[in-house]
């Protein structure tokens, strides 16, 4: 296994100044994926990105009064922001503006079309401006667009199109030869039965009607559209057709693509038909993954049933939400969404499951043995069947794995963890600890029980990279005790392991408490009668240096930032202090800045006051302004500074 390439990407994302937990999931089962691979010895190429060219984006960037690049630098940095908040370990992110891949689309189109795998006609068909898609009337849903639902044009414009109809027959071969090509298997299905069978139809490649986009350089008026742009992106990224990178014999083809169920079709039709016509080898497998819903509909910003998973992360911890997102739903169907059922599995899987089941054993370590075991050990038959499933776990974990059934890798984790509770009961520490004799008894059950700590959690470290880490120093592990090898082991820990007490690592959520305050927060904020919305009176008088000292001014970067409902000073900022924490502050700026340029920037913020409360909603310190002549500016740092650097 041990140093075997593995490519895996995520989809690019739509630069949006919103990205919501639908997104994020995608990109946190990936990222598990990719940790998982590591963690085998695999070496990973993991990639994530920005789909940043459209008629969309240029249309939302002169709505700004910005220019398309200007409008998707300010939302790149906020993507690349939200990814750092959920720990995601990419490897490389590309940007379809980049140099780099721009030069190489250049190349892509030229070649196709030097090899008539491209040409040039008139596009007659329906199409769909905010999804910035061509339907052919067969693929229309009551006569909408079928992604989105909303109406569509008739359209007419001189186009380039790349012959995919020419491909129908050797992709239909392809998928008979590699029935795993395509997963979950109803997908493939799908494909088959709703796009191949009725006739590929060739597509259609270039625009002529906007400019923001890959200028076709033989024919100028022509920017090539979005799918050819963006597909290339995951081999682009790795060096084809330019100097930046030259990983692409290493890693081509990708092992998987990880996507969307909307984007299936992309990603199994028409760049598999675009490698063949480039003559590459096809990726390993793409799997489409279901949708998370909120009320039984798709979150979509359009729709406005979006959830923030940078509040989420703030009121809950990013590991949380991680293990949440894997644990909750089967990768490859839809899921709803709920505050209840998020606060339901943090509670019941890891307050009590898993924190109880390390505490309690570390608890018991300290209380019994002063924090050190004994090496002399007592065995008895009911320590069997616990001993044989945490034996076995590692590979029951993998083959679930292996098969992107997240869930179920999680479960069988769980199983242990349940079983190890069960198995405290069973053996009463507490009654053992009672006669000195028992002590080597004690030992073992105790040991037992470290161990399967050691080999779950050490299972869990593609999930929640923090938590298992955290829990391995309370059970004394050492680093190289957390490795996949010997998660497969028992009886690594050595026999006179020390534990470390630490804090819990989910604190019990009081549901009820929870969800009116959750409900409080996404109700519209009223204005408190009377109060001042912030109070900023600077002085002038001397301070000691002393006194100086006692003001904590700390390096934030905004990870996002809204406009607060019903208020016009205020703006409401996600910030990253470096605690490891979401911190929220409200300022009073919105007359000076739009939320969306200040997203990604470096900042200064006051971290020692008091928190308060502004039109309903708390703010935990200040952001340092600069003010000159009823002219405010926010102060900005140099972006290289780190989040958590203290001002002194
Ligand atoms: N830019 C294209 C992808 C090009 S890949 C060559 C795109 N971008 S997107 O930002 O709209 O979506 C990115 C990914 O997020 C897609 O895989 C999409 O399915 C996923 N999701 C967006 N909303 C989602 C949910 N509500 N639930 C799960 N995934 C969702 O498509």
């Amino acid at each position: 296994m041990s140093g075997k390439k593995f490519y895996i990407t995520t989809p690019i994302y739509y630069p949006s100044d919103k990205l919501h937990i639908g997104h994020t999931y995608c990109t946190v089962a990936t990222d598990a994926m990719a940790r998982y691979k590591r963690m085998q010895g695999c070496d990973v190429m993991f990639l994530t990105g920005t789909d940043e060219h459209g008629q969309k984006i240029q249309q939302k960037a002169e709505a700004a009064g910005v220019t398309p690049q200007q409008y998707v630098d300010n939302i790149v940095d906020g993507i690349k922001a939200l990814w750092k908040l959920m720990n995601i370990s990419n490897d490389r992110f590309i940007r379809t503006t980049d140099d780099y891949h721009v030069e190489a689309i250049k190349k892509i189109f030229r070649k196709l079309y030097d090899q008539g795998d491209i040409y040039k006609g008139t596009y007659k068909g329906k199409y769909c401006t905010p999804c910035e898609s061509f339907w052919t009337e067969s693929q229309l849903v009551d006569g909408k667009c079928p992604d989105c639902g909303r109406e569509v044009i008739d359209a007419e414009e001189e186009a380039y199109f790349f012959r995919l109809s020419k491909y129908a027959d050797r992709l239909v071969e392809y998928y008979e030869a590699h029935p795993d090509f395509l997963e979950p298997p109803s997908r493939l299905n799908e494909m088959v039965n709703n796009f191949i069978k009725p006739g590929l139809e060739d597509l259609c490649v270039s625009r002529t009607t906007f400019d923001w986009g890959v200028q076709v350089d033989f024919d100028p008026k022509h920017v090539v559209y979005v799918w050819i742009d963006a597909l290339s992106n995951y081999i682009t990224a790795l060096g084809y057709g330019n100097d930046k990178y030259h990983d692409f014999e290493k890693y081509w083809p990708a092992d998987v693509h990880f996507v969307g169920k909307e984007i299936v079709r992309f990603h199994s039709i028409i760049w598999p038909a675009m490698l063949m016509a480039l003559d590459l080898p096809l990726p390993g497998k793409v799997y489409g993954h279901g949708w998370l819903k909120f009320g039984g509909d798709k979150m979509s910003k359009s729709k406005g049933n979006v959830v923030d998973p940078v509040v989420l992360v703030g009121r809950y911890g990013v590991d949380a939400l991680r293990y949440f997102l894997l644990r909750e739903f089967p990768f490859g169907s839809d899921g709803n969404f709920t505050n209840e059922a998020l606060i339901s599995r943090i509670n019941a899987d890891l307050a009590n499951d898993l924190g109880n089941l390390l505490s309690r054993t570390v608890a018991m370590v300290g209380k019994y043995f002063g924090g050190t075991l004994p090496a002399e050990r007592a065995a008895d038959p009911v320590d069997d069947e616990l001993l044989t499933m945490a034996k076995e776990l590692r590979g029951k974990y993998e083959e679930q794995m292996e098969k992107y059934a997240f869930q179920n890798a999680l479960i069988e984790v769980f199983k242990v963890i349940s079983r190890a509770n069960k198995y405290i009961d069973e053996t009463a520490p507490w009654v053992l600890a009672k006669d000195e004799a028992n002590k080597p008894r004690l030992a073992t059950v105790l040991y037992n029980l470290l161990e399967c700590l050691r080999i779950s959690t050490s299972l869990l470290m593609p999930f929640m990279p923090d938590t298992a880490e955290k829990a391995r120093v309370q059970i004394g592990a050492s680093a190289e005790d957390f490795t996949w090898e010997k998660a497969g082991q028992f009886g690594i820990l050595p026999a006179e392991v020390s534990v470390q007490k630490g804090e819990a690592l989910f604190p019990r959520i009081d549901m009820e408490k929870e969800l009116a305050e959750l409900a409080q927060a996404q109700a519209a904020p009223k204005k408190e009668e009377g109060k001042p919305e912030q109070k900023e009176e600077p002085t002038a008088a001397p301070i000691t240096i002393d006194e100086f000292a006692k003001v904590e001014m700390t390096v934030c970067k905004i990870l996002a930032c809204e406009n607060v409902p019903k208020s016009e000073k205020l703006l409401k900022f996600q910030l990253d202090d470096g605690s490891g924490e979401i911190r929220q502050i409200l300022s009073g700026i919105a007359k000076y800045y739009k939320p969306e340029e200040l997203v990604g920037k470096t900042v200064v913020a006051c971290t020692n006051l008091p928190p308060r409360k502004m039109m309903g909603q708390m703010s935990n310190g200040m952001l340092l302004s600069a003010e000159k002549d009823g002219q405010l500016n926010l102060v900005m740092l140099d972006d290289k500074v780190p989040a958590g650097a203290k001002l002194c």
